[in-house]
């Protein structure tokens, strides 16, 4: 039987961290769809054709990953693309109880869908989306945390908010 897993996020921005768990659950399973939930914030940095573009040319050359979109219930969006498996990534123990909570709710909701946890690589454990766009906003560096494109990206949007 092969596998397919759905990793979903709001991916706003992408980071090596979420760049490492996608590698990585595209090594143990047949198939994995990074699936970007529509509308988890209703003033996002990117737009979802930004995210979707940036997500698609990182993993361009691997192709058992595939790029998506998704709206309302996790698990109805699973159950629609006859997926067995949700990844999450699990950075620190301050994760745990959220994920875990979405995970048995998610269990309650349908019982054939498994949450799977991955640990990214430890230099990853202390990257979030949230902080690299507050970092970013404020100067600092990103390098090395978020793909190149990503970076780039980010300098355009500043510097067009400079020119405004
Ligand atoms: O990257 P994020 O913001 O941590 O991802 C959260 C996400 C998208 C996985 C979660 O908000 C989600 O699944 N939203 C879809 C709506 C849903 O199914 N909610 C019930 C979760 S138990």
């Amino acid at each position: 039987m092969s596998i397919l897993a759905i990793y979903p996020g709001s991916f706003d921005p992408l980071t090596n961290g979420h760049v490492d768990i996608i590698t990585r659950g595209s090594r143990l399973f047949d198939r994995i769809v990074v699936a970007i939930l529509v509308n988890a914030d209703k003033a996002p940095l990117f737009t979802m054709t930004e995210r979707v573009e940036i997500t698609r040319a990182v993993f361009k050359d691997q192709p058992n990953v595939e790029v998506d979109t998704f709206e309302g219930l996790l698990v109805d969006y699973v159950d629609r693309r006859k997926a067995q498996v949700i990844v999450r990534g699990l950075r620190a123990v301050s994760d745990f109880e959220f994920e875990f909570q979405m995970a048995l709710m998610n269990q309650r909701l349908n019982d054939r869908i498994d949450t799977i946890f991955m640990m990214p690589a430890e230099q990853y454990t202390y990257i979030s989306s949230r902080l690299i766009k507050e970092i970013f906003t404020l100067g600092g560096r990103v390098h090395g945390l978020v793909p190149d494109m990503v970076e780039e990206r980010l300098r355009q949007k500043v510097s067009g908010e400079r020119k405004q």
